[in-house]
């Protein structure tokens, strides 16, 4: 199986608590898997199947996450091979937990090897990128370079910045299990907002900020409040207004949506109190008639890679 390599990148939080746009949270334990292999004689980038996506996400490249990244990368690369993806989604789709960044990358990852490993990792970003453009519209980056360099990562147009992550800093996510397409989730945001809530989040991100460098997982907790988007979107979630609460009265230190929603988080610097939290959250959702999943995680601190041989997923044709 020489000629495919596969790579896994991981599930990430957008909008980490005040980080609007800026800050994004890859999460272990949670990512998509793509496999690549070239197209010698073509000029095309073709995506063969993607699955498990219960049919939600389209097969056609430049309209998929995925396959428009990987024409970014031909586009960066100059004139290259083309190349087919096979996408394995283990992210639930417009769930808020980075499901088209985690292909994005994790194609770009499997592509830029397979057409001879020319760009380092951070080159790829601008690609995997340009991949969200089929979902969000916007060639976002917060859930891609959280994705693709793991960790906590703050960016903007300058770059990414990584940030140290506590080891003690435990996550439980539990998602409504219905989707939000970002699109939607982005038409309910107002254009102006009132100034005083802006200085909220830039106070409770410079909180943030200094939590994680500390390695202070209860500060960090303490930091996640929003005012930017949360208040907007959390009428789209039933039951959503009660989330904070349930999660806070079993021990977590913080809550947000994760994203751009539906899925939400609660932190912690203890796993049984992400674990208690979590099912307080489920029950709540169970209640206003949702059919929640929950994972209690910790964040990712290895980012997009190759897998080994043996985990290469081979191409239909090739069994
Ligand atoms: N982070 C932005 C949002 C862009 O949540 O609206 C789309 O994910």
């Amino acid at each position: 199986m020489s000629d495919v390599i596969t790579a896994f990148a991981p599930a990430s939080i957008a909008n980490f608590g005040p980080g609007y746009g800026a800050f994004g949270l890859a999460l272990d334990a949670l990512g998509d898997r793509v496999s690549a292999r070239v197209l010698p004689n073509e000029d095309v980038v073709r995506i063969v199947e993607i699955r498990a996506d219960d049919g939600l996400l389209p097969v056609e490249a430049a309209k998929n996450t995925a396959g428009l990244a990987v024409m970014a990368l031909r586009e960066q690369l100059g004139k290259v091979a083309g190349v087919e993806l096979l996408l394995c989604k283990g992210v639930p789709a417009s769930s808020g937990l980075g499901s088209s960044a985690a292909s994005a990358v994790a194609a770009v990852v499997a592509a830029n090897a397979v057409l001879g490993r020319r760009l380092k990792k951070p080159e790829l970003l601008a690609a995997a990128c340009a991949g969200e453009v089929a979902s969000a519209g916007v060639a976002h980056g917060d859930n891609a370079a959280a994705s693709l360099l793991g960790g906590a990562v703050i960016y903007d147009a300058q770059g990414p910045l990584l940030l140290p992550v506590p080891t003690n800093l435990w996550l439980c996510v539990v998602w409504p299990g219905f989707a939000i397409p970002t699109v939607d989730s982005l038409a309910v945001l107002p254009d102006l907002l009132p100034r005083g809530d802006v200085v909220y989040n830039l106070a409770n991100l410079a909180r943030l900020v200094d939590a994680f460098h500390r390695g202070d997982a209860a500060a960090i907790g303490g930091a996640l409040r929003d005012k930017l988007s949360e208040p907007y979107r959390l009428k789209l979630i039933p039951g959503g207004e009660l989330l904070r609460e349930a999660a806070c009265s079993e021990g977590a230190t913080g809550w947000s949506i994760c994203g751009s929603g539906p899925a939400v988080v609660a932190s912690a610097s203890s796993h049984a109190a992400v674990c208690a939290a979590s099912k307080a959250m489920c029950k709540v959702l169970e209640n206003a008639g949702q059919r929640p999943q929950a994972w209690v995680l910790r964040p990712d601190s290895h980012g997009a890679h190759l897998l080994p041989p043996a985990e290469v997923i081979p191409f239909p044709d090739a069994l």
